[in-house]
Formats: C-alpha cells, sequence, structure tokens
C-alpha cells in the first residue's frame, strides 16, 4: 500500500499580493500602463518612480479604491477586483494616504477606535441584545489601542485632538490606525514625506519591528535611504509603467532607473 510522504521540498513562494496587467487612464493619461508588482509574504517591498509615475494610482488601483481599466490583482490567493475597499481593508490589505487622513475634531484615542471595523457595538440591535459583550469588546479595543498609541509614541497625545498633530505624528496615528485591524499587508504612501529626520528614523524602527511581528509592507517613497534600509526588493515605475524591479543595491546601480530620475 502506498504511503503519503511528506513533501519536504521547498515550495515557491506565492506572493501575498500579486497585480498584473494593471492600467487606468484619466482623459488623455495613462496614469498606469500595463503594470505588475508582487509583493512577497513577510517582505518590505518598495515601489519608486519620478513625480507622476503612477505610484498612488497603481495603490488606489490595487485597493480599488479607483476600478481600474484592465488588469488582476491577486490578495492572499483570492482575486479582489470585486471587493469594495472597506471589503479589501477586512480581507486584512490595509493602505495609508500620501497626505495622512485623520479625522482632525477627534480624539487621537477616538480615531483609533473607529479604525477598529465589525465590532458588535457597530450594530444598534446587537449592541442592546450585547450588552456585556460589547462593553468586554470595547474594553479590550481601548487596551488595544493604548498599546499601539505607546509602541508609536503618542501615549501623551491620547486625548488630544487629531487636528493637533504634527505632520509627522499624523504619519504615526494613520499607521497606528492601520494597526488596529490587524492587517497581513499595510500599504505605505510615502511615509516620511514632511516628517522630521528624527521621526522618520523612528518610523523606519517601527516599520521594522512590526515586520519581524509578521506584518508585510508595500511602501511608497522618495526618500531613498528609507527605502534602501528598509526594503528586500524595490519595483521602479516610469510613466505608468514597470522598468525595473530588484535588490536595492541592484536598483540603485541601474542606469535606466538613474536615468528616469535625472529626465524628471
Ligand atoms: N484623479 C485623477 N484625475 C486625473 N489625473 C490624475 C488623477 N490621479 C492621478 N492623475 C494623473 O496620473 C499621473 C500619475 O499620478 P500619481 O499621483 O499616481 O503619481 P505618483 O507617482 O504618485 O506621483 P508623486 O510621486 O508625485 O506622488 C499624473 O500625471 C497625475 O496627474
Ligand atoms: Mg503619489
Amino acid at each position: 500500500m502506498l504511503t503519503e510522504v511528506e513533501d519536504r521540498r521547498p515550495q515557491p513562494q506565492v506572493p501575498l499580493l500579486a497585480a498584473s496587467g494593471l492600467s487606468k487612464s484619466f482623459g488623455g493619461i495613462k496614469a498606469v500602463d500595463n503594470a505588475a508588482i508582487e509583493v512577497a509574504q513577510g517582505s518590505i517591498t518598495g515601489l519608486i518612480g519620478p513625480n507622476g509615475a503612477g505610484k498612488t494610482t497603481l495603490f488606489n488601483l490595487l485597493s480599488n479604491f479607483i476600478r481600474p481599466d484592465q488588469g488582476r490583482v491577486i490578495f492572499d490567493g483570492e482575486p479582489i477586483q470585486q471587493l469594495q475597499p472597506h471589503q479589501i481593508a477586512q480581507q486584512g490589505m490595509i493602505r495609508t494616504f500620501q497626505v495622512a487622513r485623520v479625522l482632525s475634531r477627534l480624539s487621537v484615542l477616538e480615531n483609533m477606535l473607529l479604525a477598529a471595523q465589525h465590532q458588535t457595538g457597530e450594530n444598534f440591535w446587537s449592541a442592546c441584545l450585547q450588552f456585556r459583550q460589547v462593553a468586554k469588546e470595547e474594553k479590550q479595543l481601548k487596551e488595544r489601542a493604548y498599546a499601539i498609541l505607546e509602541s508609536v509614541g503618542l501615549t501623551h497625545m491620547t486625548h488630544e485632538y487629531a487636528g493637533a498633530l504634527s505632520g509627522g505624528q499624523r504619519k504615526l496615528l494613520e499607521m497606528a490606525r492601520a494597526l488596529m485591524v490587524q492587517p497581513k499587508l499595510i500599504l505605505l504612501d510615502e511615509p516620511a514625506a514632511g516628517v522630521n529626520p528624527t521621526l522618520i528614523n523612528q518610523i523606519c524602527e517601527h516599520i521594522t519591528t512590526w515586520n519581524r511581528e509578521g506584518l508585510t509592507f508595500l511602501i511608497i517613497e522618495h526618500n531613498m535611504d528609507v527605502i534602501m534600509s528598509l526594503c528586500d526588493r524595490v519595483w521602479v515605475l516610469a510613466e505608468g509603467r514597470n522598468l525595473a524591479v530588484g535588490s536595492p543595491s541592484e536598483i540603485q546601480t541601474n542606469s535606466e532607473v538613474l536615468e528616469a530620475y535625472l529626465g524628471q
């Protein structure tokens, strides 16, 4: 009789996120033109390119904030083109914005609590019926929020209006909000833009720590020190198209990439 033997050969790794053939035009402008990207599970992957290269539009297409004209996106083994952005977030893919979107007139803590989705208390009737459960969940959420705020050094701002935060602190709050939903993949759109160098270092340290804890990242950034120090692999976009992909050192010495930057 045949016995099943465990297959110990290294398995080809399936990317956590894989997109191909993505295109989006605005009027006559092809913002993204037949672009592909892959993000390996557990990686910190970079996405770079000159201004207007289509990086943010690609994020919008990956997270379905904008519908692609063409293309396919697979996240965690499932096609996600049909899903709404909030459904994609529920599947574990969260994105942040180039200009941090925080709710200025709510406190930092309220911003954190609102980021958590699908709690029992969202539904009025279930809230009435499950009062104790709601109270318990609320307590757990608050504890989680306090712990995350402490890890990003925002504890002292917990009860301040989010509008009182500096640009860099807003970026931290956006990341902290993303962590509230325990995602698998976070897409960061220029986490270091407009942030002072000390805070940039802190942000990089947080990203490294969260990555070691199992979170995967895709990061758009113009700050090459950030990209080179954090990323395992870097994708380069120019005029909406894939220009290059490789390790940070390969990308740094790629003449086509240098030309694209110099030509802007
Ligand atoms: N909603 C829109 N309507 C019209 N054109 C748009 C829209 N969004 C982006 N574009 C255009 O698409 C192109 C790509 O823009 P995108 O913001 O994706 O570039 P980017 O690589 O993120 O640039 P940056 O590094 O400056 O943030 C640009 O020419 C931009 O003007
Ligand atoms: Mg952009």
